[in-house]
């Protein structure tokens, strides 16, 4: 299956992808990398592994429908049929999103439904729990929701700022991304009301 993958940032979560796809036996392919931001390191990721890159500045366009009819055509145009947001700092609009129902993931660094939106590392820090971890999930309309395919966890440690415990959850977002994309794209999943199954 080939895939477009979206960024904002540094695109570890990319370079996981990317490098899980180097095998044949890989049931995806990245066929197109897709920035909001000219200069995200991600865009070298992609150029160095021979993927094809385009940039979309958010502030060029009139209004979020306009930009997201612009990624949604060209992520069209290179054939994808599977879309990963990978640190991809924008939200989209529902007729984004719908266009690509059940066909989208996304990787968010809580346990889910736990620490919605912004720094859910420093929300989980906040909130004092003792484990905390990520979460590879279909996307739906709503924000950091949608049929959870895998997850991972750590322990939160007495010591951990919101660096330290950022890093080892990006540590196992890099081994689920990878395993979520497999199972989609391999068509094992089945939706049942809120749950993915997987087996
Ligand atoms: C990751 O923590 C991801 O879960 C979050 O943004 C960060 C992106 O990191 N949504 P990277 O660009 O993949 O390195």
């Amino acid at each position: 299956k080939r895939v477009g993958v979206l960024i904002s940032g540094s695109g570890s979560n990319l370079q996981a992808l990317i490098d899980a796809a180097s095998d044949p036996a890989y049931p995806a392919e990245i066929a197109l990398v897709v920035s909001n931001k000219a200069d995200a390191f991600g865009l070298q990721r992609a150029a160095k592994a021979g993927i094809a890159t385009q940039v979309f500045d958010h502030k060029a366009y009139p209004d979020r429908e306009s930009f997201d009819a612009a990624m949604d055509a060209a992520l069209r145009a290179a054939g994808c049929e599977i879309v990963c947001l990978a640190g991809f700092m924008r939200i989209l609009s529902r007729g984004f999103v719908e266009g690509w129902a059940g066909r989208m993931l996304n990787i968010h660094p809580s346990l889910l439904p736990s620490f919605k939106g912004l720094h859910p590392q420093r929300q989980a820090l906040e909130a004092g729990v003792k484990v905390a971890g990520c979460t590879v999930h279909l996307v739906t309309p709503d924000l950091d929701d949608g049929p959870i395919l895998e997850q991972a966890t750590v322990p939160v440690l007495d010591s951990d700022d919101e660096a330290a415990l950022s890093a080892r959850i990006l540590e196992q977002e890099h081994r689920i991304y990878p395993k979520g994309l497999a199972l989609l794209a391999g068509g094992a999943v089945r939706i049942e009301g809120r749950r993915a199954l997987t087996g």
